[in-house]
């Protein structure tokens, strides 16, 4: 089986070339992919794949059954582009001003269709059933995961294993990473208002020094990190608006930041020592603070055994170098939903050019992948899935 999926792998790559550079070409926003999701839509029809759609309006599940009745298998892409301005200039660069395919998510949901083409092929030799999960909105809070899992998505169909993949700027092309237990961190949003009576700069004596107290509450909160966590921790504040003057002490200071973990306890606990050591810093400086903490996504968690398989499933595709072990990032992805919930493995996607080892970074308006990935990404996720329910 491995050489026939190699085989239709390769016949289809020009054609899921395309797919990716008219996903590229078209991007939508988190929560409006209208277009996007039609276009899904029209190529699940002229594959011959049933499908459900209206998932957080335009999220779509596809449902592969094979010849005997056995496991069922979710495959996972997200389809949302970002609010950023493409400055490339290639014929298949963005038409829609200020929104860009930035993440990759035209790589994923391009690479999805090619694997769904080559299970469809090959369905009468599955044993089970693969779910194709085309899900809206990876990149705005509260996700599309959680909201497609809300609105039932896996009510007719309960997954034994959902698998997703990312692309990673400076992995290789033709490579792949993977990392068992905790993989990517949760992402909370920390919004503070620091408020007294300012006044005169010159006359501290007389007023509350709003901005010394908003200072001392970051450094206050860092002993969260330095002190507290026995598990990487990051508090990181990247706005800090104190709009007084040279002489004129404001009455209010806005702080906003990300704290991110893994493990839900411990960010339960953190959400609360943010608030105490917030207020009584600001407290004791005679300053008031509100808090207000924003939940994002969880963290997000591979199973052992579904990664250790997978990880051998791979091996078995693309050959032992090939196949990367990776670090814990503390970066955020929503689908850490279905990490809570399902056994799951989120795996990347090598996307640098193997010669000029060029990296572009995500979320960049010159974010670039070399399309090459898409060589192997479609036949290895088919491969994945036809053994896990096969063997
Ligand atoms: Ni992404």
């Amino acid at each position: 089986m491995i050489e026939k999926i190699k085989e239709i792998s390769a016949k289809i790559y020009n054609e899921v070339v395309e797919i990716r550079r008219h996903i590229h070409k078209h991007p939508e926003l988190s929560f409006e992919e209208k277009q996007t999701s039609e276009f899904i839509k029209n190529m699940l029809d002229e594959y011959g794949i049933e499908y459900t759609s209206g998932y957080v309006k335009y999220g779509v599940l596809g449902v592969i059954k094979g010849k005997q009745k056995g496991k069922i298998i979710a495959l996972r892409t997200d389809i949302d582009a970002l609010p950023i301005q493409e400055n490339n200039t290639d014929y298949f660069s963005s038409e829609n001003k200020n929104i860009m395919h930035a993440c990759g998510h035209d790589i994923h949901l391009a690479s999805l269709l090619g694997t769904a083409k080559i299970l469809n092929k090959i369905k009468n030799e599955l044993k089970g059933t693969v779910l194709l999960v085309f899900q809206p909105a990876e990149e705005k809070l509260p996700g599309g995961a959680k909201l497609m899992m809300e609105e039932g998505v896996f009510d007719k169909y309960k997954p034994d294993l959902i698998i997703g993949q990312h692309v990673m700027p400076d992995m290789p092309v033709g490579n792949v990473g993977f990392k068992s237990g905790m993989y990517m961190a949760s992402t909370d949003e920390i919004y503070l208002t620091i408020k007294g009576k300012g006044g005169h700069a010159a006359m501290p004596h007389q007023i509350t020094d709003t901005v010394l107290a908003a200072s001392q509450v970051i450094v206050a909160l860092q002993q969260i990190v330095s002190r507290k966590a026995n598990i990487p921790t990051v508090l990181s504040f990247g706005k800090f608006i104190a709009n007084g003057a040279t002489n004129v002490i404001p009455d209010e200071v806005k702080i906003e930041g990300t704290f991110r973990t893994l493990n839900e306890e411990w960010r339960t606990e953190v959400h609360k020592l943010i608030n105490k050591i917030a207020k009584s810093t600001a407290e004791a400086m005679g300053a008031e603070c509100e808090v207000r903490i924003i939940d994002g996504y969880p963290y997000l968690k591979n199973d052992e055994l579904v990664t250790e398989n997978a990880i051998n499933f791979s091996k078995e595709y693309l050959g032992v170098n090939y196949v990367e072990n990776m670090e814990t990032r503390m970066t955020g992805e929503d689908f850490a939903y279905y990490s809570q919930k399902y056994p799951t493995t989120f795996y990347r996607l090598g996307t640098m050019n193997a010669k000029t080892k060029e990296v572009f970074h995500l979320h960049s308006s010159n974010f670039k992948v070399d399309e090459e990935a898409l060589k192997n990404s479609t036949g290895l996720m088919a491969w994945i899935a036809y053994s896990f329910l096969n063997k």
